[in-house]
């Protein structure tokens, strides 16, 4: 639980089902979500994030994303109505340097999205179980961007709930103060 009343009911109430309902996203919704990632932050602007994204209403191209998953992911994900991987652009567009915040700029607009996803009764659940590499060559991504996580999005069983027991470090573990270790809160 958390521990404050402060947080925002959305980051409460997000989790990473798998118990997806049959029911699909209309496409307003589905654009809002990535209408949030859109508007995360980014080193430099630089936006790195891209989406491959398939849905219900296309079975074959469901099936060609839900393929790239481990057979574990795949069991539980074919139930979500949409199915994806972010893509995160190597270099900045302005100058070529790297950029080394690509990922974590590309995680934050998932993040991002998951909280938007959490707000409209929808869930979000990341994955890291997929094969990376067949990601790259069947959805023909330049060399130039970076496979980061699959993820699956979709509305939830009623019945469904966050395991029990579901708990996070404590914040004095997590937030130090200029002492490595030394709790800042
Ligand atoms: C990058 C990333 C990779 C993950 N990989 C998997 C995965 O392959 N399979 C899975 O079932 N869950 C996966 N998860 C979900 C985590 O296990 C889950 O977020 C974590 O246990 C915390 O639970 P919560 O999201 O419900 O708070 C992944 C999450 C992230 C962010």
């Amino acid at each position: 639980m958390p521990e404050t009343n402060l947080l925002l009911p959305a980051i409460a109430n997000r989790w990473s089902p798998r118990t997806y309902a049959d029911k699909p996203i209309d496409p307003e919704t589905l654009a809002t979500l990535f209408e949030a990632a859109r508007w995360a932050a980014s080193c430099f602007g630089e936006e790195p994030w891209r989406f491959v994204i398939a849905t219900k209403a296309d079975p074959e191209k469901f099936a060609q994303v839900l393929n790239l998953l481990v057979p574990f992911n795949q069991d539980w994900a074919k139930n979500a109505y949409v199915v994806g991987i972010t893509v995160a652009k190597k270099t900045f567009t302005k100058n070529g340097n790297p950029n080394r915040f690509n990922l974590h700029d590309a995680g934050a607009a998932l993040a991002t999205l998951a909280i938007q996803a959490s707000a409209l009764g929808l869930q979000a659940h990341g994955m890291g179980g997929f094969d990376a590499q067949k990601a790259r060559t069947e959805f023909g991504v330049p060399d130039d961007f970076e496979i980061g996580a699959a993820f699956a999005v979709g509305y939830v069983n009623g019945s469904a709930a966050p395991p029990e027991g579901r708990t996070r470090k404590p914040l004095s573990e997590l937030v130090f103060t200029p002492t490595w270790g030394e709790p800042a809160l």
